[in-house]
């Protein structure tokens, strides 16, 4: 017999190599190939056995009209983000950084579910002492959870196949957990596909809710991850900031309900307690008395459904370095890059040689594109140290060539603003029938190009000289929107 080559696999991405390196070739991640046993030799045919014949059905079956069956775990944040609760047969991979509250959720969830049908809670990281401790500070140990410290994926599966088995099964986490075919050890890409398989599929067999904690990778990965993204119905990210009290739970893959949905928790100290009205949240000072601090603006975004203001803060700092810094925290790195080039291109902002650091209050991440222009009115305030406009909002696209482009939902983002006590609004300019509609009582700011934004600082910096003004626009840029007169600019 041929004695088996050796596999390489990247933890990352899940690619197969023939030898070791130390850069995956496939995702770009350093440091994450590792040597596995290989499992099977090369794909083999499938020979001459005869296999049976499949039985079609037609697309519309009797229960075809009846919605999903679904458990609801009465933690409405939870439930609004799976879609109105666990299907059952589903699986579902709850991801997050280590710390941020997986295990406290899971159970939860668990407890929550307990009393409608039978819960148990595998840990495979946890005593029991201690995940009755957990209990015991959530106010849970009333409830009808049954637990269990195991990693070996055979003893599992056993239990979920009895007849009285539980309905819903918490993993935590999949990377303690083993299969004993396969000589890899836990964790590895390798154990963690074969572990959730084999889980998945005796809970379809069994109608059982699976729950599968992951732990994600300093790169933002779930360990063994994308082999497991594909394997199941629904990927839920837990989020949050550390050292900040909110959680978020966001679905970015939902086989039976929609993904934009997120659910707001706070880490207090009887566990996570839901945050059904978030969009005040992450306002930090700006709760609509407009306290004037420079380097600021707040982004009247949506998630999902829900409108949520975000304050964005900016800070620009001579550099120190040849290539300046750009750090961001809470939105994405490449898009302040783009929202920078714009503004130095179209704009004639002189960014280069600065340092810009950007951060989203509150611990949320942002991935909307409506919020270019909250993140560009805060780059353009603190560099030209002028507070932006009081008790205002901000949102909106950014082309390439400095257009603004309108973002759906204008009409509740304003009403939530209005809501919240802002006065005012900048964005883009919109179609002619959608400015006919009747709107909110906020004063709207309608403009077609992120030079008009630029301009917006420039007059009011009339009114409040900068000594030392830093917005320079080259002459040439747009010069109807040019001030005609700045005074004190110093230029
Ligand atoms: P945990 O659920 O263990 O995180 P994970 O499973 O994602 O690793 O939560 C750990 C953190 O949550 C820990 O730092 C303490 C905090 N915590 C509270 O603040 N309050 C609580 O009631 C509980 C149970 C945990
Ligand atoms: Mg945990």
């Amino acid at each position: 017999m041929a004695k088996p080559s050796p596999r390489f696999v990247c933890q990352s991405c899940g690619a197969v190599h023939g030898k070791w390196s130390g850069r995956c070739g496939d995702c770009g991640e350093w440091n994450t190939i590792i040597e596995e046993a290989s499992s099977d030799a090369a794909p083999r045919g499938l020979g001459s056995g005869k296999g049976r014949k499949l039985t079609f059905t037609a697309l519309a079956g009797e229960n075809t009209s009846q919605p999903l069956s679904r458990q609801v775990t009465g933690i409405a944040e939870f439930d609004r983000v799976t879609g109105g609760g666990l299907v059952p047969g589903s699986t579902v991979l709850v991801g997050g950084d280590p710390g941020i509250g997986k295990s406290t959720l899971m159970l939860q969830v668990a407890a929550g579910l307990a009393d409608a049908a039978p819960a148990a809670y595998v840990s495979g990281e946890e005593s029991i002492d201690q995940i009755r401790l957990r209990a015991g500070r959530l106010g849970l140990l009333g409830s009808s959870v049954v637990l269990a410290t195991a990693t070996n994926v055979r003893d599992i599966a056993a239990s979920i196949e009895t007849r009285d088995g539980p309905r819903l099964v918490v993993i935590d986490s999949i990377q303690t957990m083993y299969v004993d075919t396969i000589e890899s050890a836990p964790g590895t890409v390798a154990q963690v596909r074969a572990s959730a398989q084999a889980l998945i599929r005796v809970a379809k067999r069994r109608g059982a809710i699976l729950l599968l904690v992951g732990h994600v990778t300093k790169e933002g990965t779930i360990a063994g991850p994308r082999v497991l993204e594909h394997m199941v119905d629904t990927v839920l990210y837990f989020e949050g900031e550390r050292g900040h009290q909110f959680r978020i739970l966001r679905a970015v893959k939902n086989r039976f309900g929609p993904t934009d949905e997120i659910g707001v928790f706070e880490m207090t100290d009887g566990g996570l307690i839901e945050v059904p009205n978030p969009s005040s949240l992450f306002l930090g000072r700006h709760d609509g008395s407009g306290d004037g601090i420079a380097g600021s603006s707040v982004f009247a975004g949506m998630e999902g459904t829900r409108p949520i203001l975000v304050e964005f803060q900016a800070l620009i700092a001579p550099s120190s370095f040849a290539t300046p810094r750009r750090a961001v925290v809470g939105w994405d790195s490449g898009r302040l890059h783009m929202v920078l080039a714009v503004l130095e291109a179209r704009c004639g902002l002189a960014l280069a040689g600065r340092d810009v650091y950007l951060n989203v209050a509150g611990g949320l991440r942002i991935t909307e594109p409506a919020a270019d222009l909250a993140a560009a009115a805060a780059v353009i305030s603190s560099l030209a140290n002028q507070p932006a406009p009081e008790r205002s909002v901000v949102f909106g696209e950014i082309g390439l060539s400095g257009e603004t482009r309108t973002v759906s939902q204008t009409e509740t983002r304003l009403k939530e603003a209005a809501k919240l006590g802002f006065t005012s609004a900048v964005l883009p300019l919109r179609a002619k029938a959608d400015r006919r509609a009747p709107s909110t009582s906020l004063a709207l700011n309608e403009i077609s190009a992120l030079s008009d934004l630029v301009a917006l600082f420039d007059e009011a910096g009339t009114a409040q000289p900068d000594p030392e003004p830093s917005v320079r626009r080259r002459s040439g840029n747009r010069p109807g929107n040019r001030p005609g007169n700045r005074g004190a600019g110093g230029r």
